[in-house]
C-alpha cells in the first residue's frame, strides 16, 4: 500500500478509517452494536490501515471509548488522529467552542479516554468565529510544547485561515470536505501540495449525481468492476499524493470494500473524463 509521512516522521498508509460512523444516529450516543462497532475497529487493523480518525465530539466520547476498548494496547505504528473545538448539544448538533482554555479540556479529556500519554495528531475541529484562531492554534502549541501532542492539524479552514495558522504552528495535516462532486477546497488542497502537508478529505465516498445509472461513474466503476465508492477513493487517492481518505463505516463488509478500492488504478483518459465529467 501507497505511504505518506506526516510531519516528517508518521508513515502512514495513504487509505485511512474515519471513526465517526461507529456511533449511534446523527453521531450521537452509542451505536445499536457496541461489540460489531469493535469488530469493525480491529478488522481495519487487519487490513493494514494504520490512520484512524475521530474526535471528542463522535458520540460525544463513544467513538474515542470504543477504540480504547477494540486496540488498546495499540499495534506499532497506529496512529490515531483525534481532534477538539466543537461541543455536542445533541443529535446532528455541533456548536463550535474553541476557547483555548476548552481545547485544553478537550485534549486531556481525549488523552485519558485513549489511554495515551501523546497523541499523535491533534486537530482543531473548526475554527471559532468567536475565538481569534490563533488563540485556538496557541492552546495547540502550548499542548505540544508540554509534550501532550505530537503534530498538529487543522480542519474545515479556507486557504487563508491555513496561512495564519502555519504562522503559529506547524502545520501536518488539513482536513476539509472534499471529493469528486465537493471541489471546493482544490486551493487548499494545492496549499498543501505546495508545502507537503497530508490532505484528508471527509465525506471521501460522495459521488452525487455523478453515480447515476448511464453516468460516467458508473460506466467507469462498471469498467472497472468496481462499485461507484470504490471508484471515488481511487480518483481521489490519483488526485494527489498527499491526499489521505478516511471513508467510515459501520460494516465489516463496508470496510473490506472499500479497502479494496485502492488497488483501482485509473489512467489519464479515466481521470479526465471524471474531471470533465464534475
Ligand atoms: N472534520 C470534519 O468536520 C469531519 C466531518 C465529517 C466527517 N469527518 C471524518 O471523515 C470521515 C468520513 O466522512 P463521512 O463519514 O462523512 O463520509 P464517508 O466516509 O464518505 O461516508 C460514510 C457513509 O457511507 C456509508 N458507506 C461507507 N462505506 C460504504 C460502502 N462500501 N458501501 C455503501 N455505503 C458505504 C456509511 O454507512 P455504513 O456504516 O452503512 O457503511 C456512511 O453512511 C468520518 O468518519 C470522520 O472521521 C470529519
Amino acid at each position: 500500500m501507497d505511504t505518506f509521512t506526516i510531519g516528517g516522521d508518521l508513515e502512514v498508509r495513504r487509505l485511512g478509517f474515519g471513526a465517526m460512523r461507529i456511533t449511534g444516529k446523527g453521531i450521537w450516543g452509542p451505536p445499536h452494536d457496541p461489540e460489531e462497532a469493535k469488530r469493525v475497529l480491529r478488522r481495519v487493523v487487519e487490513l493494514d490501515v494504520n490512520l484512524i480518525d475521530t474526535a471528542d465530539s463522535y458520540g460525544p466520547e463513544v467513538s474515542e471509548n470504543l477504540i480504547a476498548e477494540a486496540l488498546y494496547p495499540y499495534p506499532d505504528g497506529l496512529v490515531i488522529a483525534t481532534k477538539g473545538g466543537l461541543r455536542r448539544t445533541g443529535p446532528g448538533e455541533w456548536p463550535r467552542d474553541a476557547r483555548p482554555e476548552r481545547l485544553k479540556e478537550c485534549c486531556e479529556a481525549s488523552l485519558r479516554r485513549l489511554r495515551l500519554e501523546r497523541i499523535d495528531l491533534y486537530q482543531l475541529h473548526s475554527p471559532d468565529p468567536k475565538v481569534p484562531l490563533e488563540d485556538s492554534l496557541g492552546a495547540l502549541r502550548d499542548l505540544q510544547d508540554e509534550g501532550k501532542i505530537r503534530h498538529i492539524g487543522v480542519s474545515n479552514v479556507s486557504a487563508e485561515q491555513l496561512d495564519r495558522a502555519q504562522a503559529v504552528v506547524d502545520v501536518v495535516t488539513v482536513q476539509n470536505r472534499y471529493n469528486l462532486v465537493d471541489r471546493s477546497s482544490e486551493d487548499v488542497l494545492e496549499a498543501c501540495e505546495r508545502a507537503g502537508l497530508g490532505f484528508i478529505p471527509w465525506f471521501p465516498l460522495a459521488t452525487g449525481d455523478l453515480a447515476r445509472p448511464g453516468g460516467p461513474v458508473d460506466e467507469l466503476a462498471s469498467a472497472h468492476e468496481a462499485t461507484p465508492g470504490q471508484l471515488a477513493l481511487a480518483w481521489l487517492l490519483a488526485r494527489s499524493p498527499v491526499m489521505l481518505p478516511i471513508p467510515g463505516t459501520a460494516s465489516i463488509d463496508h470496510l473490506e470494500e472499500n479497502v479494496a478500492g485502492q488497488r483501482i488504478s485509473l489512467d489519464g483518459e479515466d481521470l479526465e473524463r471524471l474531471a470533465a465529467a464534475a
